[in-house]
C-alpha cells in the first residue's frame, strides 16, 4: 500500500515509518521538520510543509494514497489549556479539512492517534475500557475526542474507514528528553546527566507505559486490517512514578535526585488501559518489556549524548 504518515518525523512517526518499510509498504512522510535524530531514509518520500498548508497536503493526497496515518499534534496536554482556540484551530479544524480531502482523493482509511491518557478524564475503573465515559481535563483531550467523533461521522456520511488508537504513555528511542511530555525519557536523561528531576505530587500517580515499537506495530495492524473503530493501546499494566524512578535507577545504575513539587490539577491519579479490544480485533499485544525498553532507550541516549551533545 501507499501510506502517508502525517507527523512521520516525530518520535512515534519515525518508528511507524520503520515498521511500514519493513512490511514492504510505500511510505510518504508529511512533516514540517526533518527527523531530528537520524538522516533522511532513502526509501521514504518526504514532503516538508505545515499541516495547515492545505495546498501542499492536497497535492500529496492527489498523488494517490491508500491509507493516512495522522500523528500531527500542535499541542501537548500540559500546554493545551493555555490557548484552547489555537488547539481547536490547528488540530481539529485542520483534521476536518484533511478528512474532506481524503474523501475527494479516495483515501480508503485514516488511522488517527488519539490519547488514552487524556480522553477518559478521571477513571472510574481500572483498567479503563473503551466504553468508559469520556470527560477530559484538558483541551488536548477534548480536541482528540472531537477528531475521533468527526472520523466516525465521515465514516457514516462518506464511508471513510478509520481506526482510532487511544495510546497511553509511549516511551523509547528517539523520544526527545527535552520535551515536557514523556516522563520516562525526561527522567532517564536527567538521571544519566546527574541532574534533578521534577516530580509533581508524591510520585503515587500511576501511568501505563507502552514501548514505542509496540505502538508502531499497532499502527501497522490498523492500516492493514479491515477493522473500523477505536481501540486502546497500552501495556495494560500500571506503574507509579515512584516505581518508574526505581526502574530507571536499576537500569542506569545511578541514583535519581528528585525535586518534589505540588501536584497539578490536570494530572489524573491513575490511568491504565484495558487493551483486550485491540487484542481481539487486531491480534495486537505489547511485546517489549519495560526492562528491555528502558535498556534500549538508555543505549540510544548514551550514543546520542556523545554524538550530538543533547
Ligand atoms: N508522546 C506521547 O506521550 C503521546 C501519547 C498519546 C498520543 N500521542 C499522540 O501521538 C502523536 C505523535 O506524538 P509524538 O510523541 O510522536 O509527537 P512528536 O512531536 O514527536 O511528533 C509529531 C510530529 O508532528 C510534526 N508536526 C507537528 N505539528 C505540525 C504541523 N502543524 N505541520 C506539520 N507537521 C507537524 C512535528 O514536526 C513532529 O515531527 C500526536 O498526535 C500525539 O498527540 C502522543
Amino acid at each position: 500500500m501507499r501510506i502517508l504518515i502525517l507527523g512521520g518525523c516525530g518520535f512515534i512517526g519515525s518508528h511507524v515509518v520503520d515498521e511500514l518499510i519493513a512490511s514492504g509498504h510505500e511510505v510518504v512522510v508529511f512533516d514540517r521538520y526533518p527527523e531530528r535524530f537520524r538522516s533522511p531514509l532513502p526509501d521514504v518520500q518526504f514532503c516538508q510543509a505545515d499541516f495547515g498548508n492545505r495546498g501542499e497536503l492536497e497535492e500529496v493526497l492527489a498523488g494517490g494514497i491508500d491509507v493516512v496515518i495522522h500523528l500531527v499534534s500542535s499541542t501537548a496536554p500540559q500546554s493545551s489549556n493555555d490557548d484552547p482556540i489555537f488547539d481547536v484551530q490547528t488540530n481539529l479544524v485542520e483534521s476536518i479539512a484533511l478528512f474532506e480531502m481524503c474523501i475527494k482523493h479516495h483515501v480508503r482509511k485514516v488511522v488517527f492517534i488519539s490519547s488514552g491518557g487524556t480522553v477518559y478524564g478521571v477513571p472510574q475503573a481500572s483498567p479503563v475500557p473503551e466504553t468508559h465515559p469520556t470527560l477530559p481535563l484538558c483541551s488536548y483531550g477534548i480536541t482528540k475526542l472531537a477528531i475521533e467523533n468527526y472520523l466516525h461521522l465521515f465514516h457514516l456520511l462518506h464511508g471513510l474507514e478509520y481506526v482510532v488508537l487511544r495510546v497511553s504513555n509511549p516511551y523509547g528511542t528517539r523520544q526527545d528528553p527535552h520535551r515536557k511530555q514523556g516522563a520516562a525519557a525526561v527522567f532517564m536523561y536527567k538521571i544519566l546527566k546527574g541532574e534533578r528531576i521534577n516530580v509533581w505530587g508524591d510520585g503515587s500517580i500511576v501511568r501505563d507505559f507502552v514501548h514505542v515499537s509496540d505502538v508502531a506495530r499497532a499502527c501497522l495492524a490498523a492500516a492493514e486490517s479491515q477493522y473500523v473503530g477505536m481501540c486502546n493501546v497500552g501495556s495494560g499494566t500500571g506503574l507509579s512514578i515512584k516505581q518508574l524512578i526505581v526502574a530507571l535507577q536499576e537500569v542506569t545504575g545511578k541514583k535519581a535526585n528528585v525535586n518534589w513539587l505540588e501536584s497539578r490539577n490536570f494530572d489524573v491519579p491513575e490511568i491504565v488501559l484495558d487493551c483486550s479490544r485491540i487484542e481481539r480485533e487486531l491480534s495486537w499485544r505489547p511485546q517489549t518489556s519495560l526492562q528491555n525498553g528502558l535498556v534500549d532507550m538508555q543505549n540510544w541516549m548514551i550514543t546520542n549524548i556523545k554524538s550530538t551533545k543533547l
